[in-house]
């Protein structure tokens, strides 16, 4: 068992189990933390921003994390973003035209759902949004491809590959290719599955992600992938180290998209975190988080049997992600996370940025305690756990 499983948190001398994975990684391993620290202690320049040895080192590890990312997804240009809600609001944002029609789904975060709200209104984007059956809970690809059927495709469609409130999988590789032949292009939100699940299948155009969540980087960095340059324009313009006597942004990628200082620390952090869960192997990580939600589920299910609570997580048969969504009877969730912290367990309460899908799961009133572990949480907690939700029911 790793000797940081149990962290003490903040100043705090009680140990606390971290169960908030979905939100953000916790504890992030040492070797993450030593590349932030090197770049501080060491660097302290930035890649395109010099020819020193120094920055000759520096662009070695930031060539280094493009390449891995292209790894982890298969997309040759990498432009790196604060995080998923950057990199999905770039590519909407510098993407869609006006009057374009985009397909999403009712799963999405809000990082998808406020900027289509907000263009929908701007450049008159209509929307069309797939409701999934609750009992799945995930919208289908013979949803989209009868769509596609009956209509002229969209110019978009954008979807969430893991529920960040169920762990609910959404994979709509099979009718991607259809899609993209009838030229629509396809946008993936891997923010809940980058480091769970294979991204390299899903057959997209486009895939935004979060190094601070199952990647185990720091915050404030994550990355647009792109299969080609499709010509997205830039959210920002201003210095990129290159053509600096022009008062044009440079047309190629990625200095193109990433104008202004970058996070050098954070691709430090970012680039240890992505060799980190590739040492370790993403399936072998799935399968240690997924056998702990399962495990949980088990020993819940009798008081869900019973009426005490309800479970909503994803189809337990079906491929799922590390995350489940409980209400307990007649306990709001904020209380309900509230009580659990008296017993050193920390969860998220409330509706987890995610506008729609609560109208799907029926819980559209209170939103839900969501149990998110990760990588370094031990099988022998889940005990633990199920015994502080039993208390909190009593
Ligand atoms: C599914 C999903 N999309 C997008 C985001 C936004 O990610 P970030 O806050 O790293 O920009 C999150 C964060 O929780 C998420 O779960």
């Amino acid at each position: 068992m790793p000797y940081f499983w149990r962290t003490p948190l903040v100043s705090s001398k009680r140990r606390m189990l971290y169960l908030d994975h979905a939100a953000t990684s916790f504890p992030k391993p040492p070797e993450v933390l030593d590349a932030v620290s090197r770049w501080y202690r060491e660097l302290g320049v930035d890649a395109a921003r010099g020819t020193s040895e120094r920055h000759e080192a520096v662009q070695l590890e930031v060539a280094e994390c493009r390449h891995q990312l292209h790894k982890l997804t298969g997309m040759r240009n990498v432009a790196f973003t604060s995080g998923t809600t950057e990199a999905l609001n770039l590519f909407l944002r510098g993407f869609l035209d006006r009057g374009d029609v985009v397909w999403s789904t009712a799963l999405e975060h809000n990082a998808v759902v406020r900027p289509l709200h907000e263009l929908s209104r701007s450049r008159d984007i209509k929307t069309r949004w797939f409701r999934p059956d609750p009992a799945q809970p995930a919208v289908t690809w013979e949803q989209i491809a009868t769509a596609l059927n009956d209509n002229a495709p969209p110019r978009l469609l954008v979807y969430n590959h893991a529920s960040n409130v169920t762990g609910a999988i959404q994979d709509f590789s099979p009718i991607a290719s259809e899609l993209r032949a009838a030229g629509a292009r396809v946008l993936v939100d891997c923010a809940q599955s980058a480091g769970s699940l294979d991204l390299t299948g899903l057959d997209a155009d486009a895939i935004a992600l979060s190094g601070h969540k199952g990647l185990y980087g720091p915050p404030g960095i994550g990355a647009l992938c792109m299969r080609e340059d499709l010509g997205v324009s830039p959210l920002l313009a201003g210095g990129t180290g290159s053509d600096t006597n022009t008062d044009e942004m440079p047309d190629d990628l990625p200095g193109r998209l990433e104008s202004g200082t970058p996070n050098t620390p954070g691709i430090f952090g970012l680039n240890a975190g992505l060799r980190f869960v590739a040492t370790r192997s993403i399936a072998a990580i799935h399968a240690h988080e997924n056998e702990w939600i399962d495990l949980l589920r088990e020993r819940l299910t009798d008081l869900e049997r019973a009426g005490k609570l309800a479970l909503i997580g994803a189809d337990p048969e079906r491929e799922h992600t590390a995350v489940l969504s409980v209400v307990i009877e007649g306990v709001d969730p904020l209380e309900a996370a509230m009580a659990l912290e008296q017993h050193g367990i920390l969860v998220r309460a409330g509706f987890h940025c995610a506008a729609y899908v609560h109208d799907v799961l029926g819980t559209q009133r209170t939103g839900t305690v969501r149990i998110s572990p990760g990588m370094f949480n031990a099988i022998e907690e889940v005990d633990a756990v199920a015994a502080a939700i039993g208390v909190t029911i009593a």
